[in-house]
């Protein structure tokens, strides 16, 4: 052995890659509840424990950003006493996460059709993304009355608009055009896009910006999930091999 080779083996083996951007389907609450005979509504009070525990450990752990799935296009089609308590819920949730958002450099960055989104949630959103506009640690992308297909019609409808206002040359829409016109415009495409609740689809999520996104589903439910497994999922990500279509 070389005296090179030699020293190399006493260094410590290179850090796992560590994922640019995760995102996250929060999938599961109803079930964790139905299991204990409480309300669905229980569940998803227990799953906001959860949403605090990962962007600690995002924050803490050095990840860029976070992407989470709270409530599709097609939630709203839930009984509206589910519908409603979620929005409370949520409004409740943002104004106690406030100060903790500001106090630790997190800037809150919502997605989806926002405009459906009752008026005083809209609000208190709006209020927390002008406190932490400024801030430049863990981006929290908040995924609320959010659909991909959504999304992907209403960037559609943006670029034609510029198109007709003579703002665009249609020879100019490109892939890079198109997703400058997504929500998510000027957002790495997550690395890691994690389902917690077993089910193995995709449910509308950032259907454009998945392309080559590494999947991992666990049958945990949201409200079980912990920062170990959490972690774990991490580490199968830091070996995992990414090709990009290419050999
Ligand atoms: C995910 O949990 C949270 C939302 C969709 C708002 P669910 O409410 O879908 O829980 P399950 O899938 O029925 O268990
Ligand atoms: C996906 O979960 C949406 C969110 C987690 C916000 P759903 O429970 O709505 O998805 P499906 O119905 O199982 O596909
Ligand atoms: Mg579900």
């Amino acid at each position: 052995m070389s005296s090179e080779t030699a020293s190399r083996a006493l260094e410590p083996p290179p850090a796992p890659a560590l994922p640019v951007h995760v995102a996250i389907i929060m999938d599961g609450n109803g079930r964790w509840a139905s299991r204990r005979l409480m309300s669905r509504v229980t569940g998803h009070e227990k799953g906001a424990e959860t949403v605090r525990m990962v962007v600690r450990a995002c924050r803490e752990l050095g990840i860029a950003h976070l992407t989470l799935y709270a409530f599709s296009t097609e939630n709203w089609q839930r009984p509206a006493s589910e519908v409603n308590a979620l929005m409370g819920l949520l409004r409740r949730f943002i104004d106690q996460e406030r100060a903790e958002l500001v106090r630790n450099g997190i800037r809150l960055h919502p997605i989806g059709r926002l405009e459906r989104l009752p008026d005083d949630v809209r609000e208190a959103l709006g209020r927390v993304v002008d406190e932490t506009r400024d801030n430049a640690g863990l981006r929290l992308h908040l995924a609320l009355s959010y659909g991909g297909r959504d999304e992907i019609a209403r960037a559609a409808r943006r670029i034609a608009e510029a198109v007709q206002a003579g703002r665009m040359r249609p020879e100019k829409i490109d892939e890079a055009a198109l997703a400058a016109a997504l929500d998510t415009a000027g957002v790495p495409d997550p690395d890691l896009l994690i389902r917690t609740g077993g089910e193995l689809r995709v449910s509308n999520f950032l259907l454009w910006q998945i392309a080559y996104t590494e999947i991992f589903v666990t049958p945990t439910l949201w409200p079980d999930f912990s920062r170990r497994e959490f972690e774990a999922i991490l580490a199968d990500f830091g070996r995992r091999e990414r090709r990009f279509g290419h050999l």
